[in-house]
């Protein structure tokens, strides 16, 4: 296994739209490992295929607190069954260090495939269904700032900007 850049904001390949998967083969079975591997060192729960430049409609969380339950979500949808809005501080791979708070939905239905391509269902409220939606959101070239106003998105562009001139 290996770990992955993480592409950072404002990056604009994370502006990208992301394909349907529609091989489910070896190559997807590595860069999902790969994927679970780079979000674990990078102390995240959850790593959309985007945030590594690879436009692929591919998901991996693990919201549990001992990081035991990985949970991969191939070509995602929701629905909202719960209009109710859920806030939370939100952070993200790819804008490190910034926390805002976001809401969203509280209890979405999710359709998803496994990586071995088998449909499955299931509820999602509190926790999980923000770190979906999130991550779906970057499947679509969105970003947890856009929803922040553009003063708050302008400044963490401009502090992002200073420190990757300084790493560069
Ligand atoms: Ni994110």
């Amino acid at each position: 296994m290996a770990t992955l850049a993480i592409l950072e904001f404002p990056d604009p390949r994370l502006r990208k739209q992301a394909a349907p998967v529609t091989q489910f083969d070896t190559a997807l079975g590595t860069l999902i490992d790969n994927m679970f591997e780079t979000m674990y060192a990078a102390q995240g729960i959850g790593l959309a295929a985007t945030q590594v430049d690879v436009h692929k409609r591919l998901l991996v969380i693990d919201v549990s607190e001992n990081k035991d339950s990985p949970q991969v979500f191939i070509n995602p949808s929701f629905e909202v069954i719960e209009e109710e809005l859920s806030e939370y501080d939100e952070g993200c791979l790819s804008v490190p260090g910034f926390y805002e708070t976001v809401s969203r939905p509280r209890k979405i239905k999710v359709k998803a495939m496994d990586r071995d391509g088998q449909p499955f269902e299931l509820i999602a409220e509190g926790i999980l269904s923000t770190c979906i939606q999130h991550e779906i959101d970057h499947l679509d070239g969105k970003l947890f700032v856009d929803y922040l106003s553009n003063l708050k998105r302008q400044r963490i562009r401009s502090k992002l900007e200073k420190e990757q001139r300084k790493s560069a």
